[in-house]
């Protein structure tokens, strides 16, 4: 069986287990932690697979469990006297055809610089190491669960800090979010507070669904990100209509409400309670009988209390990280 580890958007384990589950049939979970987990599989993960529901995947060399492993040394040593590494790294290159790979050091989420050891393996590999463009990268990783790997990262995502406008959720929690709705290809989907269009554009591109709306006070920001990604939605519609009242959408004409409203900062709360509550009875209101609203906020607490005012059937509630902020995703039903 190959052997991988991944990552993922911290507090949905759960989720993304189950979906790994029902992809790869024979998946055996060797460790699962908050936003890692480890497992194997005879179905091969090839380079760049899209597994739009993990942030990186990584093809393991080895992973090292001990303390004494917990150090880039350690492992750089491991992989000049064992050929269990060279013999990987190579098979690895002929088979895609590689020429070209670079090395990367990484505490957690942070790129270290590791000039000593960096040296030794690229004099032990008779290949062409590039610190620019690679063909493939192997990852030293040292991680805060108190275990290390060796592998090959088998995704190219890229540096979503650095890349994603301010306010835009990962894709990865989008395709999350629309997966926890249960879509179906007779689906309208609305997003009223689509912002860059994170959870609609993910939606149109990876589930089959009826329509998709993408609404927001402000649309120049998804039809900036439309046109960067150069792909026209035949069932996309953006609108402007105002997010709390939905006036103009009909009742009980929608069957899945997938959104981030704004989370308000704690000066604005008063208004906040006002709108949310607005906000909560517009959606019952649009969504057809046994409709499914996913909802992402910061405000757990007000959410809470809402809920009991209002009919939706609370089915889950998941604490998840948003930009290292503690945040949750609602799943409800009306
Ligand atoms: C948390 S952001 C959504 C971010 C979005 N999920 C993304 O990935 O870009 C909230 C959005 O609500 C929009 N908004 C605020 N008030 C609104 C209103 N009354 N009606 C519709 N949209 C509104 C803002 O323009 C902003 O884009």
């Amino acid at each position: 069986m190959n052997r991988y580890f991944a990552t993922f958007v911290a507090g949905t384990k759960e989720i993304v287990t189950e979906i790994l589950r029902r992809e790869y049939k024979d998946i055996l979970f060797e460790e699962v932690f908050d936003n890692l987990l480890v497992f194997k599989t005879d179905k091969a993960i090839t380079p760049f697979t899209s597994l739009p529901y993990l942030n990186n995947v990584f093809l393991v060399i080895n992973k090292f469990g001990s303390p004494e492993m917990q150090d880039f040394t350690k492992l750089t040593e491991w992989c000049l006297s064992k050929n269990t590494f060279i013999n990987q790294f190579y098979t690895y290159a002929d088979k895609y055809n590689f020429h070209q790979y670079k090395i990367q050091f990484f505490e957690d989420r942070i790129s270290v610089s590791r000039q000593d050891d960096l040296s030794k393996l690229k004099e032990a590999i008779d290949l062409k190491h590039s610190s620019g463009f690679s063909d493939f990268e192997v990852w030293f990783l040292k991680r805060t669960e108190g275990i290390s790997f060796v592998g090959i990262r088998l995704t190219k995502k890229p540096d979503y800090q650095e890349l994603l406008p301010k306010g835009e959720l990962r894709h990865e929690l989008s395709y999350i979010l629309g997966y926890l709705s249960e879509l179906k290809s007779t689906d309208t989907v609305l997003d009223p507070f689509s912002g860059h269009g994170s959870i609609p554009l993910t939606i149109c591109k990876h589930f089959k669904v009826l329509k998709v709306i993408a609404s927001d006070k402000e649309i120049g920001n998804i039809k900036t990100a439309m046109s960067n990604e150069r792909v026209k939605y035949s069932n996309l519609s953006i609108e402007r209509i105002d997010g709390y009242s939905l006036d103009s959408i009909k009742v009980e004409s929608i069957d899945k409400i997938v959104t981030d409203p704004p989370w308000g900062a704690s000066t604005e709360i008063d208004n906040l309670k006002i709108k949310y509550e607005q906000m909560l009875n517009s959606f019952y209101r649009v969504l057809k009988r046994n409709g499914i609203l996913i909802l992402l906020t910061s405000q757990g607490e007000l959410v809470d209390t809402l809920l009991k005012k209002v009919n939706f059937k609370l089915f889950h509630k998941y604490q998840v990280n948003v930009g290292g902020r503690g945040s949750y995703v609602y799943k409800l039903r009306k």
